[in-house]
């Protein structure tokens, strides 16, 4: 006989996938106000899922992650990244996989996209005339792809650069509401009649995208890579245990994989901070004053060693978890987990959002309060906004630096203030949540350094 799930959601099952389309968060409130931090839903044409916000449960998820699915419940991205992709693999092929794809992601290599990094952001905010308003989440989008096509793909210039950059926006920005999102959840949506249907124009544009990725990397093999050091060389120059190295399809999924998973993620929770620190004046000034603290020309990896800056970055990925919930995990025999006995194929969701506000662990936790990651050490159970186990976000260090370096440069240099005095809402993008309308924003002029009231020693991590 199978084990029952645990408190199962009543309503209609294409219902609760209306919802969790529509609004994934106010679902979650509802349902864990009603059976509290371990529910089941079921979407219709997708299957059931144990969602589950009990740290102590996705501890006992982490530590048997190898005994889970992931790649084959991550089928839904499949149509956009490829079958080759590592999100989508498991077992063998996934471990071999990481292991070629991580070392470019990690370490001393980060030091040296740095300074890059820092530049891309200056010459995307020297664009911004004073006085005219902007939407923070588009000219975060633009530095994120920028990081994507120069440090990851190795491109700055030329024809099939200028070709890639507007075709890359176009083709994720298809699912920027959550109308145009739920193509990505509705099979029946998903006709490719050329022009006709959006699902049609999001194929065409991916096997445009294809082509140029394609015709980059039969480039690159022709040529002599030596002294490379963007990630698709690096990808290339890989080999696993055996002497193998990445296929060409391997190479070309990966690529779209790095830009679908490191490019909305980053530029999302930019957004989100930048709404926060300049609802927050106080926070806007101990983050100024430590930047000052540094001194001109600093080196990028001191700035990304700042005490309050890096709490600032975690207290908004705590606040806005850009995936509501980690990838699904399918199990693949009977297990029991939380004191619940599961059979072999029983999935899995555990969720950032239920955890990241609980009150147990983040008292007010609807407050902007960076302080509380300076106060107290959480464990990886407890938040995790890039997820955990084998699964682990593979561009979490790129991510993190990413996050401090473009804040840096642009706090410092610029005063900024926000264009309209409202609460901004979240709101579905594709498998993320970002901000409604993208937080308009206004740049009041350049910004002469000067030291504020705050001591560093207010600042300094508490151990
Ligand atoms: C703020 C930015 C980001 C956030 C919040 C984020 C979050 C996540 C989360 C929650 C997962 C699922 C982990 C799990 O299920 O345990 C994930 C996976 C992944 N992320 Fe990120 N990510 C971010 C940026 C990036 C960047 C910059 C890259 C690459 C350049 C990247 C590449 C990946 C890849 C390849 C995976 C799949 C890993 C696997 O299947 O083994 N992410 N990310």
């Amino acid at each position: 006989m199978l084990s029952p799930l645990p408190n199962r959601i009543t309503s209609p099952s294409w219902w609760q996938l209306l919802n969790w389309i529509a609004d994934p968060l106010g679902f979650q409130d509802r349902y864990s106000r009603k059976y509290g931090d371990i529910f089941t839903m079921r979407l219709s044409g997708l299957g059931s899922y144990v969602v589950v916000g009990n740290p102590q449960a996705i501890q006992e998820i982490f530590s048997l992650d190898s005994k889970f699915d992931v790649g084959r419940a991550n089928e839904l991205a499949k149509p956009l990244i490829g079958q080759n992709s590592v999100m989508l693999m498991d077992g063998n092929r996934h471990r071999r996989e990481r292991k070629l794809l991580m070392p470019p992601f990690h370490g001393e290599r980060l030091q040296t996209y740095a300074q890059q990094i820092c530049l891309i952001t200056e010459q995307v905010a020297n664009q911004w005339q004073v006085g005219q308003p902007f939407v923070a989440r588009t000219a975060m989008q633009k530095v994120s792809l920028e990081v994507i096509l120069q440090i990851v793909f190795g491109l700055s210039e030329g024809e099939r650069y200028q070709q890639l950059k507007p075709l890359l926006t176009d083709w994720i920005n298809m699912t920027d509401s959550p109308l145009r999102s739920s193509m990505l959840f509705l099979r029946f949506l998903q006709q490719d009649w050329g022009a006709w249907t959006p699902w049609g124009r999001m194929k065409q544009r991916q096997r445009h995208i294809h082509d140029l990725l394609q015709a980059e990397i039969e480039e690159r093999r022709t040529k002599e890579n030596e002294g490379r050091t963007d990630i698709l060389s690096l990808m290339m120059a890989a080999r696993d245990e055996n002497g193998q190295a990445m296929s060409d399809s391997e190479l070309r999924d990966e690529l779209l994989t790095i830009l679908f998973a490191g490019h909305e993620t980053t530029a999302t929770t930019l957004a989100w901070a930048f709404y926060q620190i300049h609802q927050h004046p106080d926070v806007l000034e101990k983050l100024l004053h430590e930047l000052d603290s540094l001194g001109e020309n600093s080196n990028p990896m001191e700035i990304a060693k700042l005490p309050y800056l890096t709490a600032v970055c975690q207290e908004i990925l705590r606040m806005y978890p850009v995936l509501p919930v980690i990838f699904p995990r399918i199990t693949k025999s009977p297990m029991k987990i939380a004191g619940y006995e599961f059979d072999a194929e029983t999935t899995f969701m555990p969720s950032i959002y239920l955890v990241h506000y609980r009150e147990d662990l983040y008292p007010n936790a609807q407050e902007f309060l960076p302080e509380r990651f300076l106060e107290r050490q959480y464990s990886s159970c407890e938040y995790l906004p890039f997820g955990g186990g084998i699964r682990r976000c593979l561009g979490y260090p790129l991510a993190q630096l990413e996050m401090k370096l473009v804040l840096a440069t642009i706090l410092s240099k610029y005063q900024l203030t926000l264009a309209e005095d409202k609460p901004v809402k979240l709101q579905r993008r594709g498998f993320t949540l970002a901000p409604t309308g993208g937080v308009k924003m206004v740049m009041n002029g350049k910004r002469e350094k000067k030291l504020s009231g705050y001591q560093l020693s207010d600042i300094s991590v508490k151990s």
